[in-house]
């Protein structure tokens, strides 16, 4: 099968130039000025950016957390993705404590294979790394699996102390593989929330305030310091605060290795949301929790200042109704998380592009090609280039809609609310391609189930 798509303005993070793209069957194989040649299918993309397929490096589809599961599976949590511009998804397998990383990620391929809409890889989320085990991580690589996630929060479930980051980071460091970190302070916050419940304080806004800036900043600049000493870049995940920011930020300058991401709740939302009627900020509950508005500013400083190298979406969706409401008398019941992976595209076009943030070369690097550098993907993704995957948008920068769960335009993630309901923006990714293959026609899911390919990811280059 082979596509030409005439007329579009293919912007990557480094170029914007005006082309057409020949695509035989999975890649790019000819970019040029008006193109003479046959294929099966034309595309015309005039008036739409071209950019390569959405890259979200973190998410969370089918996690058992809180005491339930996250709402959406693979099959829905893709197609949503697809419904967004994202071709790609990186999920966080875990291993539970006693458990083989091996066997663990042999139930996440289980979990997803056959059911994806689009390209997927895994993290691996480590909870127990004894000596022992410690040679599982270097099979983990062979498989793909080139990045592991620590948690210094969430104590007696996903927590790990100093010296298991300490030798994890070690071996990935000789392995030549990155280390994501949840950097909180998870043991203070649990002091916090269990003084917080004695004074009888249940209601969602408790989260947030149970789990200070100080402690995320705390925790990054203890993983960043642990990893400078170990020798490994370390990716400090969902990075919410100025004061976290910073730790970051004197590092890079110290010369560290670190980077770090942060999620459109973050840039979007802020601490207010949890002062609604009701137990509706249970909506907001996610962990580092909403911010002050104005750390948004620093955040999109870091972003365009590169201190801030990817946006992902920490896509964790539990319903309102019968998860959420898992902790209506109590704020620590209360799973942790939020929908996010069908909306990243079109809120940071319309947030982050449209008034000056940042500019559209930054916004593909930002939503696509750093992941793909970051976690072994490039040039095969992240990229509008001959020999790489065809995976591309047809993004209309013109195109006006309201977020709502009731838009299915903009809401096919199973789950009962959207976090950014009403938001009008400007931009929408119309057609979505995976590989040759339109999976998303006119905001239209023109795919199939199982489209979508497990990603043996090869190792990080900056
Ligand atoms: O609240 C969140 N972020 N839930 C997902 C797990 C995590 O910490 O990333
Ligand atoms: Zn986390
Ligand atoms: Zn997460």
């Amino acid at each position: 099968m082979s596509l030409l798509i005439k007329n579009g303005r293919i912007i990557t993070a480094v170029d914007d130039y005006k082309a057409d793209i020949y695509i035989d069957d999975e890649t790019v194989s000819v970019i040029g000025e008006s193109l003479d040649m046959q294929a099966d299918r034309t595309l015309d993309a005039t008036g739409r950016y071209l950019i390569p397929g959405g890259i979200d490096p973190h998410t969370h589809i089918d996690m058992p957390f809180g005491g339930t599961v996250s709402a959406d599976d693979f099959e829905t949590g893709t197609r949503a993705a697809a419904h967004g511009g994202t071709t790609t998804l990186i999920d966080f397998a875990i291993q539970t404590k006693g458990q083989s990383s091996i066997a663990a990620l042999d139930t996440w391929h289980q979990k997803a294979e056959g059911k994806t809409a689009i390209d997927y890889g895994f993290h691996m989320i480590l909870t127990d790394m004894d000596d022992g085990r410690l040679p599982e991580m270097r099979q983990l690589a062979d498989e793909g699996v080139t990045s592991y996630k620590l948690f210094m929060a969430y104590p007696g479930i996903l927590y790990v102390d100093d010296g298991t980051i300490y030798r994890v980071m070690r071996k990935a460091g000789d392995d030549g593989t990155v280390i994501c970190m949840h950097a909180e302070n998870g043991i203070v916050i649990d002091e916090i929330v269990k003084q917080m419940l004695k004074e009888g304080h249940t209601a969602p806004k408790y989260h947030a305030l149970s789990r200070p800036t100080r402690m995320e900043a705390e925790g990054v600049h203890r993983s960043i310091a642990i990893a400078e000493v170990a020798g490994v870049p370390v990716y400090i995940v969902h990075l919410s605060s100025a004061d976290a920011l910073e730790q970051v930020v004197l590092a890079r300058n110290r010369g560290v290795h670190v980077f770090a991401e942060t999620c459109p709740q973050y840039l979007f939302l802020d601490h207010s949301y949890y002062e609604q009627e009701g137990f509706e900020g249970a909506k907001y509950v996610m962990t580092p929790p909403l911010r002050e508005k104005w750390n948004q500013d620093a955040l999109w400083r870091g972003l365009k200042f590169g201190d801030l190298r990817s946006i992902s979406t920490d896509h964790c969706p539990f319903c309102y109704k019968d998860q959420k409401e898992l902790g209506i008398d109590d704020f620590s019941k209360i799973p942790n998380g939020g929908p996010g992976v069908e909306n990243r595209l079109s809120l940071v076009f319309n947030g982050g592009v449209l008034p000056g943030h940042i500019n559209l070369n930054e916004f593909v690097d930002l939503t696509s090609t750093s992941a793909a550098k970051m976690f072994g993907l490039f040039p095969k993704k992240g990229t509008v280039a001959v020999g790489s995957d065809a995976d591309l948008v047809l993004f209309n920068p013109g195109r006006k809609e309201t977020i709502s769960v009731n838009n299915p335009v903009t809401h096919n993630m199973n789950v009962d609310y959207n976090a950014y309901e009403g938001f009008e923006i400007t931009g929408l990714s119309e057609t979505v391609i995976s590989r040759g293959k339109v999976i998303i026609e006119d905001c239209k899911y023109v795919g199939r189930k199982g489209d979508g390919q497990y990603l043996k990811r090869g190792y990080y280059s900056g």
